[in-house]
């Protein structure tokens, strides 16, 4: 089974790569799952693969994900192999050790993990941005090879555990030192706002939104709930710019991962012809 978490689309890219690699049926998107890990995953069987795939959110697993991952109810887990594939924009610090530990807290076996390079997403402070064009082009193309490699690895060490991670420099201190610092202080949806400028009240936002955390007001502009992964997809979905994280984000760049911008306008477009 192939259980995933995507912001902006790359990691259920290679989640749906991935599964045709290793020709896995089952793929589950988190979407509006991860507020409720008491709703029961199906069964897997013994000895069966479980490949959990998430962004890397400041060298670590996000907090949404974490939380799920220690709640859910997966019947059969503690029967089942266990994997790790993260996506990151440069490098994951030491993820796949707090996954290690998350699976280990559950008794369940965790065995390959394993990342893989994709576009950056993250723009909320002070000297990040999206990738020029040339260099995000560079790591789509890059990434098919790449999962065609975790799907090997996969396949070919069984009950080994493999780290085939970039883990960084620094990496301790940026998810022992960091990654809490960010966790408590730096993921607050309170900054998240509308320019009513560019805002055409659409309300995409609000039906894009993994966690369910945007509301349409009376004014029928879109207020964030306090439930939020900080994925970034309501910034970067939307088309008009009109999203913003206080005022970080003025002279950001915006990313969408190139299936789901086709994903995206193919359901636009379907609505449309229905209305
Ligand atoms: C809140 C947040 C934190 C991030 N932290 C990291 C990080 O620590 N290291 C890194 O290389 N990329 C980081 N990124 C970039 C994403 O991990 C990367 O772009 C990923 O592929 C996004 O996946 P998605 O499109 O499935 O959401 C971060 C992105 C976000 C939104």
């Amino acid at each position: 089974m192939i259980i995933y978490f995507t912001g902006t689309g790359n990691t259920g890219m290679v989640a749906r790569r991935l599964a045709d690699a290793l020709g896995e049926d089952r793929i589950v998107s988190l979407d509006h799952r991860l507020n409720a890990p008491y709703q029961p995953l199906e069964a897997v069987g013994e000895g069966e693969r479980v490949v959990w795939l998430f962004p890397t959110y400041s060298w670590d697993i996000p907090p949404v994900v974490a939380k799920y991952i220690a709640g859910v109810d997966l019947p059969g887990g503690s029967h089942a192999r266990h994997y790790m594939v993260t996506t990151c924009g440069d490098d994951i610090g030491l993820t796949h050790k707090r996954w290690r530990k998350a699976m280990k807290r559950r008794g369940w076996q965790a065995e390959g993990a394993y990342s893989v390079i994709m576009p950056n997403t993250y723009t909320l402070m002070k000297g990040f941005d999206t990738d020029p064009e040339q260099l995000a082009a560079e790591k789509l193309s890059a990434m098919p090879a790449r999962v065609k490699d975790i799907a090997e690895s996969i396949k070919t060490h069984y009950g080994e555990e493999v780290n085939d991670v970039k883990t960084g420099r620094w990496a301790w201190v940026k998810t022992r030192v960091i990654a809490p610092w960010f966790h408590t202080f730096d993921m607050s949806a309170k900054p998240f706002r509308v320019d009513p400028e560019k805002c055409t009240r659409c309300g995409r936002c609000v039906v894009e939104c993994p966690m369910k955390n945007i509301a349409i007001q009376r004014s029928g502009y879109p207020k964030w709930g306090d439930n939020c992964a900080l994925c970034l997809r309501c910034y970067h979905q939307c088309r008009l710019k009109a999203v913003e994280y206080g005022d970080e984000t003025k002279w950001k760049g915006r990313y969408l991962c190139p299936e789901t911008i086709k994903r995206t306008e193919d359901t636009y477009k379907r609505t449309q012809r229905q209305e």
